[in-house]
């Protein structure tokens, strides 16, 4: 595998930042997770947008510019023959010394990307649903830290997918500080009740997922079916018809049952299997093409 680094491509045994950098030493960096499909980068200009956004927000410099970057993301595939990837786009905030302060990171923020590929959850979860749990981890308030930075430090959604693992499943719905539905540990949640498909507003401090919006738009403008950005309690979760989740590295993935609780008849719902079929369709013919 080739990891590019700050320009370079090498090996991924040689792929290596120093200890001193504030990404390693504080969480003090941004990225983004990208994918590929059948030769073709999926929503590369809003994933760069977001990745301008996160950097502005933290008052970070990225070192180079946002054409630059998809050249240098067309050449780590290529580099890696990958035409169905998984992409992490890294932005370090740079070496310093030992205190948290960026203004002593005197050395240029590292850019990295890695190729690989990655499935979050197991073939079968996407073809009949998983179970998650709601866990007591709650999501970071928005007004100390946005969702929306997609910084290094994940640590909160870290401790909720533990929480997830020791009770037998692999993803958690976090709430809020005033205990609504945000969204899972790495992905958006959605729900469907009466033909109608809801998910949590940004203010409730959801990110603003890349596959969220490309869902929605899909239920609005391709399936006519009607979508509301709400509040949602666990309740809502427990009563809905369907529910589903999304994100880069997720796709589009049922949830079956809810904390013990079967959702529906404990089946991916009909809007939820379209919805599947629609992303998986789109995703194939849509993207910056990899040559
Ligand atoms: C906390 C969180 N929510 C939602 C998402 C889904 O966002 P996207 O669809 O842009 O990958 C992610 C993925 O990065 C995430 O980490």
């Amino acid at each position: 595998m080739k990891v590019y680094i700050d320009g370079r491509l090498v090996d991924k045994e040689n792929a290596k930042i120093s200890v001193l950098d504030h990404g390693l030493l504080y969480g003090d960096g941004i990225f983004e997770g990208i994918r590929a499909y059948n030769g073709r980068v999926f929503r590369l200009k809003e994933h760069l947008e977001r990745l301008w956004s996160s950097a502005k927000a933290i008052n970070l410099a990225v070192p180079i510019q946002k054409k630059e970057i998809e050249k240098a993301i067309i050449k780590t595939l290529l580099a890696n023959k990958l035409s169905e990837a998984y992409i992490r786009l890294i932005v370090t905030r740079g070496c310093g010394d030992l205190s948290i302060d960026p203004k002593n990171c005197t050395m240029s923020p590292s850019l990295i990307i890695i190729a690989s590929s990655v499935s979050l959850y197991p073939e079968e979860f996407y073809i009949n649903g998983m179970e998650v749990i709601t866990t007591c981890i709650r999501r970071i308030r928005q007004d100390s830290l946005s969702p929306n930075v997609k910084s290094l430090n994940y640590l909160n959604n870290i401790l909720a997918k533990m929480q997830a693992t020791k009770s037998g499943v692999m993803e958690a719905i976090m709430l809020n500080a005033e205990g609504y539905v945000v969204e899972c540990t790495s992905d958006n949640i959605f729900l469907v009740k009466d033909d109608i498909v809801y998910t949590p507003s940004a203010s409730d401090g959801a990110l603003m997922g890349i596959t969220r919006d490309t869902v929605i738009e899909l239920a609005k403008n391709k399936l006519k079916i009607p979508v509301k950005e709400e509040r949602i309690s666990v309740y809502d979760v427990y009563t809905a018809d369907e529910c589903f989740l999304t994100g880069t590295a997720a796709e589009v993935i049922p949830v079956i049952a809810v904390d013990s609780r079967q959702i529906l008849d404990g089946k991916p719902g009909k809007i939820t299997l379209k919805l599947i079929e629609e992303f998986k369709s789109l995703t194939r013919l849509t993207g910056i093409p990899i040559k």
